[in-house]
């Protein structure tokens, strides 16, 4: 099915200046992006976007690293999107993330590990609404 998934190029990767080569992947995989933005969070917009990550013991280091710099959020769209984008993606700890894969290529230590992208369809619902109205995602 068709389907729809959040997409954040994390602050470490757009410090290294791979925004472009990161989103490039994701086009020559067959996603397509229906909306994109730059911003800055704070700790307040990044805590409620981890909210389910709360009570765990990296919580206060990973909103800290989230707020260090500009993030870029995309909404990719195409057949099976979520699980394609997590394959391209590869392991949230870059040390077991899988030649080729972004975290792979760009990513450092789990906390700087390049890119988000939702888990699951119900994930990816709360997500993409969490970033953007809308009229802000423009179906192509
Ligand atoms: P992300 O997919 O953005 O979702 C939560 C983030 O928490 C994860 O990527 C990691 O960058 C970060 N994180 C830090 N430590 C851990 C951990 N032990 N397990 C899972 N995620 C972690």
């Amino acid at each position: 099915a068709v389907e729809r998934t959040l997409s954040i190029v994390k602050p470490d990767a757009v410090g290294k200046n791979v925004i472009g080569e990161i989103l490039a992947r994701f086009e020559k995989a067959g996603l397509q992006i229906v909306a994109a933005k730059m911003l800055q969070l704070d700790d307040e917009k990044a805590g409620g976007f981890y909210a389910e990550h709360k009570e765990r013991p990296f919580f206060k280091d990973l909103v800290e690293f989230m707020t260090s710099g500009p993030v870029v959020v995309q909404v990719l769209e195409g057949e099976g999107a979520i699980a394609k984008n997590r394959d391209l993606m590869g392991a949230t700890n870059p040390q077991e993330a899988e030649a080729g894969t972004i975290r792979a290529d760009f990513a450092q230590s789990i906390d700087a590990n390049a890119v988000h992208g939702s888990d699951s369809a119900a994930s990816a619902e709360r997500e993409i609404a969490y970033f953007f109205a809308a009229e802000e995602i423009c179906a192509r």
